[in-house]
C-alpha cells in the first residue's frame, strides 16, 4: 500500500480571502485565524510551534526576536505583501528560513490608491464628503471648497519602482508631467520621458505634487522631514501610499498647518494603526486605512502568489519571489 506523504503544516497568521484559505486547506495541514486576531511576537512564535511554514502578512511582528524564537521546524515565511520591512530577512537567513513576498500583482491596485489620494486631496473630496454626511451642505456656492486642478501639474515620484512607474502611467492620463528621484535613472523604455533627478534639491523644487512610493526600512526612515518639506514649493501636495515610516509626521503636520503643504493624502502611517495625533484635526489631509492593495482581484492574486512561493519551497525549488 502506498502511503500519502503528510501535508506540510502551515500557520496562516491572518484571515485571508476565501479562495486562498480553501487552497491552503487543500494543499497544507493549515492552521487559520478566523477571528483575525493580531498577535504580538511571542504569541506568533508560540503559534508557529509544530508548523513547517508561515503564511504571514504586512504588519506581522517578524523582527529579529520573533524570528529567533521560531521553532526549528519552520522552513519558510511567505508574506502576503510586497513590502517586507516587517520581516528581519537577515535573521531569517541566519536560521536558514526562506522569505518570499508578493510583488507585481498589487502594482495596479496600489498605484490606483496613489492616484486617488492625489485626486481626493487636491479636489478636497474628504472635506466635501464630511460636509454632505454632516447635513452641513447649504448648496452650491462659487467659492466653496475650491481645490487645485490636477491636470497640468508636475508630479514628483520618490521611488520609481513598479508602483511608481504605474502611477506615472495613470498620471500621464491626467496631463501631469513626471519627475522622479531614485538611486539611479531608469532606461528610456521605463522612464517614458520622465525627468530624473539625482539630488533632492532639484527634485523637490521642480514639482507641485510629491508621491512617496519608496519601500520602508532604515534607508528611507523619515526621509520627508522638515528640511526637505522646506525645499518644496509653497502650497505643494504630498501623498504617501508606500510606507508611513518615510514621513516625519510632526514636520508634515506643521507644514499642513502653515500652508507650506496645501494638501496631503496618506494611506500608510508610522506605527499604524496608531496614527500621529496631529492629523485628526487637520481638514486638509485625506486619511485612508492602508487600502493600497485592497481589491478583491488583487488580494486573491497576492494569496495565490504567496502559496505558489510556498509550493516551490516544499518542492525543493527556490521560490520565484525569494527576498534577502
Ligand atoms: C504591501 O503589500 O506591502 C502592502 O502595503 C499591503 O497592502
Amino acid at each position: 500500500m502506498i502511503r500519502a506523504m503528510p501535508k506540510p503544516k502551515l500557520l496562516v497568521t491572518r484571515k485571508l480571502p476565501p479562495a486562498i484559505e480553501a487552497r491552503a486547506a487543500r494543499d497544507y495541514d493549515a492552521s487559520f485565524n478566523p477571528a483575525d486576531t493580531v498577535r504580538d511576537g511571542p504569541a506568533l512564535a508560540a503559534a508557529a510551534a509544530g508548523h513547517h511554514a508561515i503564511l504571514g502578512a504586512a504588519g506581522d511582528p517578524l523582527g529579529k526576536a520573533t524570528i529567533q524564537a521560531l521553532p526549528a521546524s519552520i522552513k519558510a515565511i511567505a508574506t502576503f505583501s510586497v513590502g517586507f520591512d516587517h520581516v528581519d530577512v537577515t535573521a531569517a537567513k541566519a536560521r536558514g528560513i526562506i522569505v518570499a513576498n508578493t510583488p507585481d500583482v498589487l502594482t495596479d491596485a496600489t498605484a490606483e490608491i496613489a492616484m486617488l489620494l492625489i485626486m481626493a486631496s487636491m479636489r478636497r473630496a474628504g472635506e466635501g464628503e464630511r460636509m454632505v454626511r454632516a447635513h452641513a451642505w447649504a448648496g452650491w456656492a462659487p467659492t466653496q471648497l475650491m481645490g487645485l486642478q490636477v491636470s497640468g501639474k508636475r508630479l514628483g515620484i520618490f521611488g520609481m519602482g513598479r508602483i511608481g512607474r504605474r502611477l506615472a502611467d495613470f498620471a500621464r492620463g491626467f496631463d501631469m508631467t513626471i519627475h522622479y528621484r531614485d538611486v539611479q535613472a531608469l532606461p528610456p523604455e521605463l522612464a517614458k520621458g520622465a525627468t530624473y533627478h539625482d539630488n533632492d534639491e532639484s527634485f523637490l523644487s521642480a514639482i507641485d505634487v510629491l508621491s512617496l512610493n519608496a519601500p520602508g526600512g532604515e534607508a528611507t526612515k523619515k526621509w520627508l522631514n522638515a528640511a526637505r518639506i522646506a525645499k518644496l514649493r509653497k502650497g505643494a501636495v504630498v501623498v504617501n501610499s508606500g510606507r508611513g515610516t518615510v514621513v516625519d509626521d510632526a514636520a508634515l503636520c506643521d507644514a499642513l498647518a502653515s500652508g507650506q503643504v496645501a494638501f496631503a493624502g496618506l494611506d500608510v502611517f508610522d506605527g499604524e494603526p496608531r496614527i500621529f495625533g496631529g492629523y485628526h484635526a487637520l481638514p486638509n489631509v485625506v486619511l485612508l486605512p492602508h487600502l493600497g492593495s485592497a481589491t478583491i482581484e488583487t488580494r486573491d492574486a497576492m494569496g495565490h502568489r504567496a502559496l505558489d512561493n510556498l509550493n516551490a519551497v516544499f518542492a525543493g525549488k527556490a521560490p520565484r519571489d525569494q527576498v534577502g
